[in-house]
């Protein structure tokens, strides 16, 4: 389906797709069970509405632990059941938005916090959450999600119990999957990367910049991770080569850092770079971002899940082939608040507070977004970028479930720090911000020596 949508003309494409779409959905039950893959900020508060609105509801999670990628795991590769490791969190890291961008409704941080608290903060923070609303007595720790299926009229999704090593299948009417979209590393491939000598990692394994003390070190990419890996290794390193493309204002990061084009290929000991100059690493940091990754979607459930976009989706979330089935997480280039807000929305429907359109209406509503999107020149691989439509995106879940608005001022807040994290990388955390209204907000500088997390843990 990937290849077809990628390779024929777009009218046949729709046409395709419109004929595997069967008619005859029944509504969500009176009373349904939900179940919720991921205790990570998605699936957290995605269970909070759902315990407001009085939906019976299970979360599935792998781990031991809530706040998904927000929680420092030491391990490398694997955890310490074996599973794959989902969280990329390190050492040091800030948030990159303010907080009042992330914070769940109704539950603000402690006043005093600064607006970048540390990554460190922001999983104590959601620790805080789930205790506050007392999700974790609905959460089933150590399950690991290995497929979920649509069974005639409900979902069944199997899990391994990790501890016991046990395999186990729930029966569920309504499915919220919320496992996460930064956890699978985009590993490049560069002519002659196999012959170097030195580690190679990629950033999601990357955890402490002590292991970096007087090294050699090579960062591909300058997205959110390698700009945050330049600043945190600048004075460690005895040299921090940064290749990439990124046009933005530098800072001085040191006076070992070299910043260098694109990479041509890797020798046994270094790079040449596509201006054809050369420098010598001990260790490489690929800082080349995430994947999409949903190995346990069954054929039956009707997406097309590939690497980089998940279809079809209405309204970025349900499954227009069987719409008891939700995704949140997904919207590309947006702030958490429309995660947050997608839970409502989720919570909402799965409480029948209000009910989807037709099939064919979904259907609909989805093609034209594709087809305005093909109109603008913008690929089907991005077909779940939201970015700058994030305020309309707001209004229209508002409009559709009668959700909570979330204000226009948070989409100029993102607006605005988007664009000063790339004037002034060094001290843009270094303001606080507060909103005023729907429409305003204010800002000041407010430095805070050694970052204090006012909550405890
Ligand atoms: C290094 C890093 C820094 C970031 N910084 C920011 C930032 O500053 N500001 C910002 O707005 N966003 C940031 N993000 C984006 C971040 O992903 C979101 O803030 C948010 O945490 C996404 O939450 P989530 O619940 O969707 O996913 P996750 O936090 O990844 O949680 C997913 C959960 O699902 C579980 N899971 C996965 N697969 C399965 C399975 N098969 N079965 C059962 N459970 C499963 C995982 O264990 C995990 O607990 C950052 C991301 C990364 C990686
Ligand atoms: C919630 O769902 C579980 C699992 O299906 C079931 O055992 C339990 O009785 C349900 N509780 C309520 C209040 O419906
Ligand atoms: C769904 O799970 C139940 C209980 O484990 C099982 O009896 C049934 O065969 C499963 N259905 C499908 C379609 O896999
Ligand atoms: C590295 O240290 C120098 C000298 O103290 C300082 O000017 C510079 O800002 C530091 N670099 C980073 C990225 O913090
Ligand atoms: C909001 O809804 C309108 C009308 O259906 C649609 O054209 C638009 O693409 C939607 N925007 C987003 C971001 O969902």
């Amino acid at each position: 389906m990937a290849n077809r949508l990628r390779s024929c003309a777009f009218v046949l494409c729709f046409l395709s797709l419109a004929l595997e779409v069967k008619n005859g959905f029944g509504l969500v039950k009176e009373n349904p069970r939900a179940c919720i893959i991921g205790a990570g900020y998605s699936g957290l508060g995605t269970a909070r509405y759902m315990k407001e609105y009085g939906v019976n509801f299970t979360v599935f999670e792998a781990t031991k632990h809530v706040g998904g990628t927000w929680r420092f795991d030491p391990h490398v590769g694997t955890d310490e059941d074996g599973l794959p490791l989902f969280t990329s969190m390190y050492k040091n890291l800030r948030i990159n938005t303010p907080r009042l961008t992330m914070e769940y409704r109704g539950f603000p941080f402690p006043d005093d916090t600064q607006s970048f608290p540390t990554g460190e903060c922001f999983h104590k923070y959601l620790k805080l959450f789930a205790k506050h609303f007392e999700l974790e007595k609905q959460i089933e720790f150590q399950s690991y999600v290995t497929s979920i299926k649509w069974a005639e009229d409900h979902w069944n999704i199997t899990y391994t119990k990790v501890d016991k090593k046990e395999t186990r299948t729930a029966e569920c009417d309504f499915v919220v999957v919320a496992n996460g979209e930064f956890s699978t590393p985009v590993w490049p491939n560069f002519e002659g990367q196999d012959t170097f000598k030195g580690k190679m990692i990629h950033s999601h394994d990357y955890k402490d910049p002590d292991e970096y003390k007087n090294r050699r070190v090579l960062l591909v990419g300058a997205g959110p991770s390698g700009l945050d890996l330049a600043v945190h290794l600048a004075n460690v390193t005895s040299k921090l080569v940064h290749s990439h493309h990124l046009n933005y204002n530098q800072p001085y990061f040191s006076n070992t850092y070299i910043k260098k084009p694109d990479i041509e290929m890797f020798t046994s000991n270094g790079v040449i770079f596509q201006d054809n100059s050369f420098e010598d690493v001990d260790d490489v940091i690929f800082c080349t971002g995430y994947v999409f990754s949903h190995p346990f979607l069954d054929k039956s459930v009707g997406i097309t899940a590939t690497e980089k976009f998940l279809l079809p989706l209405y309204q970025h979330m349900v499954n227009i082939r069987h719409p008891t089935m939700v995704f949140v997480g997904v919207p590309k280039k947006v702030l958490n608040s429309v995660l947050e807000a997608q839970g409502e929305y989720a919570a909402a429907l799965a409480a029948g507070k209000f009910e989807l359109p037709p099939q064919e209406t979904m259907l609909k509503a989805w093609l034209k977004h594709v087809r305005t999107l093909h109109s603008k020149g913008i690929k089907i691989l991005d077909v779940n970028v939201i970015g700058n439509e994030m305020d309309n995106y707001f209004v229209n879940l508002t409009q559709e479930a009668g959700i909570y608005r979330r204000p226009p001022v948070l989409t100029d807040i993102r607006d605005f720090n988007a664009k000063y994290r790339l004037d002034d990388l060094l001290n843009y955390r270094d303001f606080d911000f507060r909103i005023i209204d729907d429409y305003k907000y204010e800002r000041w500088y407010n430095p805070r020596q050694g970052n204090p997390c006012p909550i405890d843990d």
